[in-house]
C-alpha cells in the first residue's frame, strides 16, 4: 500500500515541452501531463472514459485534450467539453484530474484527495535553478518496490560496502560511524519524515576535492512519500573545538548536495529521480561530482534489484532487524500512521 495524500515527483520541469503530452504512471494509475497555454501544468487520467484510449496519444487543443479515437474533448479539470455529433453531455462523461504543481524545477502530482492537496507539502528539494548550488539532474527506473529504495536511502550504513569504489566511503571513520549505529544521535522525528543532523569527524579523504582531511557535517531529511535531501558541508579538521560548542560560523572548505525522489510506477517498478552537485563556489566540479554520484546510484540499483529478486523468491520470509535499521523502522512508523489516516479515494463513476 502506498500513501496517496502526498506529492509524487513525475518529472523534471525540462521534461514537459510546451507542445507535449507526457504519459506517466504512478501507482498503476496512468496520467497524461501537459502544459496549458499559460505555461502551468495539468494532469488528467490517461484513459478516455469512452473506450479507454490513452489521451497521451491524443491532441492538445488550447488548454484541453482531445482523444484521437472518437474525438471526445476534455478540459484540464476532467470535464468532457465536446462529444462530436452530440449536443448534451452528461457530467458522468469525465476523466479524473489530478492536482499538479511545478516547484524547485520539478513537477509534482497529488494522488489522493484533491481538497487536501497543500502546496506547502511539496518537498523542499534543492533544484537545478537554485543559484547557491551547481546541480545536475537525472532519472532512471529500478525494477523494485519503492519501499526498498526508501530503505536504502534511510540506511546509510550500506555506503562503506555498496559504494566502496565511488563515494570513498570505505574509510575507517565511515565504518566506525556504522558500527556505533550513527542513528542514535542527532535524529529528529518529524510529522512527515525524519531529520538527521550529524558530524563525521576526521574524514581522511573524499572523491570530490581530493585527499584533504576534513570534518563533515551531514544533514539529511527524508520525507514521505520517499524524498531524500542530503547536504554535506566539509570544514577544516577541528572545527567543533574551535567553535567551542556554539554554532559553526567558519567558512567551509566545500559543500555538496543531493536530492533523490522515488515514485512508485507499480508494485514492482519505481522511477528514481536524482540530482547532485557542489556548491556554486565549485561549479567547475559539477560534472566530476555528478559522475561519481551517477556511478554510485547504479551500484545501489544493482544491489536493490538483486535484493528484490531474492525477496520474490522467498515468500513469507521476514528480515532480521539490527540496530542499524533504526531509521528505517522509525520512518515506517510515520508512513504507517499517515497511511492509516487516509480515506479511500472515490473514483469517477
Ligand atoms: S475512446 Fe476516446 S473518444 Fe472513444
Ligand atoms: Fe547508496
Amino acid at each position: 500500500m502506498f500513501l496517496r495524500n502526498c506529492w509524487y515527483m513525475v518529472g523534471w520541469s525540462t521534461e514537459f515541452a510546451d507542445d507535449a503530452i507526457v504519459p506517466f504512471t504512478v501507482m498503476d494509475e496512468p496520467l497524461a501531463i501537459y502544459r496549458k497555454t499559460d505555461g502551468s501544468l495539468a494532469a488528467l487520467e490517461d484513459r478516455c472514459c469512452h473506450r479507454l484510449a490513452p489521451l497521451s496519444v491524443g491532441r492538445k487543443e488550447g488548454d484541453e485534450l482531445r482523444c484521437m479515437y472518437h474525438g471526445l474533448k476534455f478540459a484540464a479539470d476532467g470535464r468532457c467539453t465536446e462529444v462530436p455529433g452530440q449536443d448534451r453531455i452528461s457530467p458522468r462523461v469525465c476523466v479524473r484530474a489530478y492536482p499538479i504543481v511545478e516547484k524547485h524545477g520539478a513537477a509534482w502530482v497529488w494522488m489522493g484527495e484533491a481538497e487536501k492537496a497543500d502546496e506547502a507539502l511539496v518537498p523542499p528539494i534543492i533544484g537545478p535553478e537554485n543559484a547557491e548550488w551547481a546541480m545536475q539532474c537525472s532519472t532512471f527506473d529500478m525494477d523494485v518496490n519503492a519501499e526498498l529504495i526508501s530503505d536504502n536511502l534511510l540506511d546509510l550504513s550500506h555506503a562503506p560496502f555498496v559504494h566502496e569504489a565511488t563515494f570513498g566511503a570505505s574509510d575507517p571513520v565511515a565504518l566506525k560511524m556504522m558500527k556505533e549505529s550513527e542513528t542514535k544521535r542527532g535524529v529528529t522525528q518529524l510529522e512527515r519524515g525524519v531529520l538527521a543532523d550529524r558530524w563525521q569527524l576526521g574524514r581522511q579523504s573524499n572523491p570530490y576535492f581530493g585527499a584533504r582531511p576534513c570534518d563533515d557535517r551531514v544533514v539529511s531529511l527524508f520525507l514521505v512519500p520517499g524524498v531524500f535531501i542530503l547536504t554535506i558541508t566539509s570544514y577544516e579538521p577541528g572545527v567543533l573545538e574551535r567553535s567551542e560548542g556554539g554554532d559553526v560560523t567558519e567558512t567551509p572548505i566545500f559543500k555538496r548536495c543531493t536530492c533523490q525522489m522515488i515514485t512508485p510506477i507499480s508494485k514492482n517498478k519505481s522511477r528514481f529521480f536524482f540530482n547532485f552537485g557542489p556548491w556554486a563556489a565549485a561549479a567547475d566540479l559539477k560534472q566530476h561530482c555528478f559522475g561519481i554520484a551517477d556511478a554510485a546510484f547504479q551500484e545501489d540499483k544493482r544491489i536493490i534489484e538483486a535484493q528484490q529478486d531474492m525477496i520474490h523468491r522467498s515468500p513469507g520470509r521476514k528480515y532480521v532487524l539490527l540496530p542499524m535499521d533504526q531509521p528505517v523502522v522509525r520512518y515506517n512508523e510515520i508512513y504507517s500512521r499517515l497511511l492509516a489516516d487516509e480515506q479511500p479515494v472515490v473514483e469517477p463513476a
